[in-house]
């Protein structure tokens, strides 16, 4: 049998070329070879505020870029969060084996705290249903940025927690593993290349869209932040502005970057990001025409409609056990 991987993007905005290399371009790859459930985490979402007329096309644009990525709804299994009851649910027998203490320590709470002028308390609770996100399809792996590191281990935590308190023995849940890609897990912005590249920054040019028209990239690579030596080499901390652009190259054309570092030696910045432009061009801008069609079609809502009846019989029978194992039943 395959093991099993989970994972999620919230459609909070469209995904960045950051969420592509760290996560997205990774959920391709796995299909093959492992049973991937890949989910539209909207009640994420929602921990921040969100125009809900956006929300609702932002959702159904993500599902649309899932597919024109390579996700195959025969393979995997493509839903929204809010779709699934379970989620909620699930994430109520979550947040009351876990402490505030342990939430209040998560640093991307801590980050997004700071920028809301007031707080939700769902922005606190994101980890508890992350960590139900994942129990719920027994799944072994979670591909997944650096950023969410902290979240992996929590759910390891709970898990451990869970089976100990409540399982007499047995495992009732799966431990899972994060799989972190060794280069690209953290892209940051072009413009504040110390800063993680996120897709609802305010400013368009710290990032690109993976909706981005090709004018658009090579304007933003241009302008992307470097420094005044003009040499081309692979530095995070000396040199983070082209250490990062190196890794967004390195992802876009599966080429080392040491073989990069080599060819763009004697060349300036100007020509490297002219080609850097070029190459992540190549890989987006076929993606975006089969995003137009999917987006047109009643295939998506198909697949979506299809995607939560799957996912609903395999997380309602982990809700159930979880339900019975606490003694949430009569
Ligand atoms: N900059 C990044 N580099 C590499 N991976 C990244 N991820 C996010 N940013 C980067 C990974 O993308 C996946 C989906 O992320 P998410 O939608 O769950 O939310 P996030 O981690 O909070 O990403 P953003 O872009 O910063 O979203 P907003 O601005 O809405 O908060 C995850 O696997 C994440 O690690």
């Amino acid at each position: 049998m395959k093991k099993k991987i989970f994972s999620g993007v919230q459609p909070s905005a469209i995904p960045t070329i950051g969420n592509y290399i760290g996560a997205m371009k990774h959920f391709v790859a796995l299909q093959d070879d492992y049973d991937c459930t890949y989910c539209i985490v909207n009640q994420h979402a929602i921990t921040v505020p969100q125009n809900p007329k956006k929300l609702k096309e932002q959702t159904r644009s993500l599902a649309a870029l899932y597919l024109a990525l390579g996700i195959d709804p025969e393979k995997s299994i493509i839903f929204v969060q809010s779709e699934v009851p379970a989620h909620a649910q699930a994430a109520w027998i979550v947040q009351c084996n876990v402490g505030i203490g342990e939430l209040e320590r998560m640093t991307q709470y801590k980050d997004k705290s700071q920028k809301q002028e007031s707080v939700s308390a769902g922005l606190l609770t994101y980890p508890p249903l992350m960590v139900a996100d994942i129990i719920l399809y027994n799944s072994e792996f979670v591909p997944v940025g650096e950023d969410q590191k902290q979240h992996m281990e929590l759910t390891r935590d709970f898990v451990l927690r869970f089976n100990s308190r409540y399982g007499n023995g047995n495992d009732l849940l799966v431990l899972p593993d994060a799989i972190i890609p060794k280069e690209g897990a953290r892209v940051m912005s072009l413009q504040t290349p110390n800063k993680k590249m996120s897709k609802s920054d305010d400013n368009v040019k710290e990032y690109i869209s993976l909706l981005d028209e090709p004018a658009v990239i090579r304007k933003k690579i241009k302008s992307a932040v470097t420094d005044s030596s003009g040499v081309i080499e692979y530095n995070p901390s000396e040199k983070p502005g082209i250490s990062n652009l190196l890794t967004i190259f390195s992802a876009f054309t599966d080429r080392s970057i040491a073989d990069l570092v080599e060819q763009y030696a004697s060349s300036g910045y100007g020509n490297f990001k002219a080609d850097l432009a070029e190459a992540i061009i190549a890989v987006l801008e076929p993606m975006q025409e089969r995003y137009k069609q999917l987006l047109a079609s009643t295939e998506l809502d198909d697949i979506l409609t299809d995607g939560a009846k799957r996912a609903n019989a395999i997380a309602s029978k982990t809700l159930k056990k979880m339900e019975r194992a606490v003694g949430l039943t009569r």
